[in-house]
């Protein structure tokens, strides 16, 4: 079973390794195959509409792309939108819950940020419009690495604060979408370098009972090997070396970099693999400026999740 088939897809993955890029990838897969697919960010960021080069941004839903909507949940509105959903009344929200006296109280509950945006995201997966589900899939970009795993794991913290009640009941039906590995797949995502890859390891250990939602690494930002055949190459090596002058050498030492790299890619790409999901290389594309036509390069390399 595809990740495509899952509702919801969240992202995660140490700051700046390319969970956002991602995202959008799993997201445009999705779309190109036909589903209507919402890509939400979190905490309030809106970098995913210029990468599809559209302007806009905000908390309600812009296409980016045929069938592909995007919009960034932060948990304020989240927070207005379900209390007033119990109340009724924004203009009683306003008073009672954005006072200067209650309002510290509502950030200082533990968790209940990560929770209200998961709820937000639950919501939107139940929602129908005759009888239809409104979006095929889900992509959520999550917060990096160790914020992401409070997110995922605030449903079951809320039920253990609250006990009973409605807010227990509601975290309880959060939780079971979440801990639904049918209906929910998580992608980790890594670069080739050590930190990142120590991130992995530690997140993919520390998730426990969600660890079976795991459905795929990405090893991101993979150079290409410097020569076709490494081993040839390793072999020539010596003798190539011997009989080169002062800029053969130069030449020499550029590829041999090159092919270090290439060996700490391949020593990654084993240590990701030994954590059992699927792991698929995402190449380098020698630009940090990506756009859709990167995007659409990079498409292929996401197609076996
Ligand atoms: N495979 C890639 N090739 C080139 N640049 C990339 C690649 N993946 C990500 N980037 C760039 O690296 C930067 C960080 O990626 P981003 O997806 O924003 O990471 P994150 O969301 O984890 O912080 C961005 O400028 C992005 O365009
Ligand atoms: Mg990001």
């Amino acid at each position: 079973m595809s990740i495509l088939d899952r509702r919801v897809v969240l992202v995660t993955g140490k700051g700046g390794v390319g969970k956002t890029t991602i995202s959008a990838l799993i997201a445009l897969r999705a779309a190109r195959a036909g589903k209507r697919v919402l890509l939400c960010e979190t905490s309030g960021v809106t970098q995913v509409p210029p990468l599809f080069g559209v302007s806009g941004r905000g908390y309600e839903a812009v296409e980016v792309a045929p069938r592909l909507h995007t919009l960034s949940i932060t948990s304020e509105a989240a927070i207005e939108d379900y209390i007033v959903m119990q109340l009724r009344f924004r203009r009683l929200y306003k008073m009672v819950f954005r006072n200067r006296v209650v309002g510290p109280f509502i950030d200082a509950v533990p968790g209940l940020h990560d929770l209200i945006q998961l709820g937000k995201v639950f919501d939107l997966e139940r929602t129908r419009i005759n009888g239809r589900p409104e979006w095929d899939l889900i992509v959520v970009d999550a917060p990096a690495t160790g914020h992401g795993l409070t997110m995922l794991a605030s449903p079951r913290a809320m039920m253990d604060l609250t006990v009973s009640g409605p807010f227990h009941d509601n975290a309880h039906d959060v939780a079971m979408l979440y801990e639904d590995p049918a209906r929910t797949a998580l992608l980790l995502v890594s670069l080739p370098e050590d930190m990142p890859l120590k991130e992995t390891e530690e997140l993919h250990e520390r998730l426990g009972a969600l660890r079976g939602l795991v459905r795929g690494l990405v090893l991101n930002e993979v150079h290409p090997s410097p020569v076709p055949d490494p081993a040839r190459f390793q072999a020539l090596y010596p003798a190539l070396r011997a009989g080169a002058d002062a800029a053969g050498r130069e030449a020499l030492d550029i590829a041999e970099s090159g092919l270090l790299r290439t060996a700490r890619q391949d020593a990654a790409r084993v240590r990701l693999g030994a954590l059992g999901p699927p792991v698929v290389d995402v190449p380098f594309l020698f630009r940090r400026d990506l756009g859709p036509a990167q995007l659409a390069a990079l498409l292929p390399s996401v197609e076996s999740l």
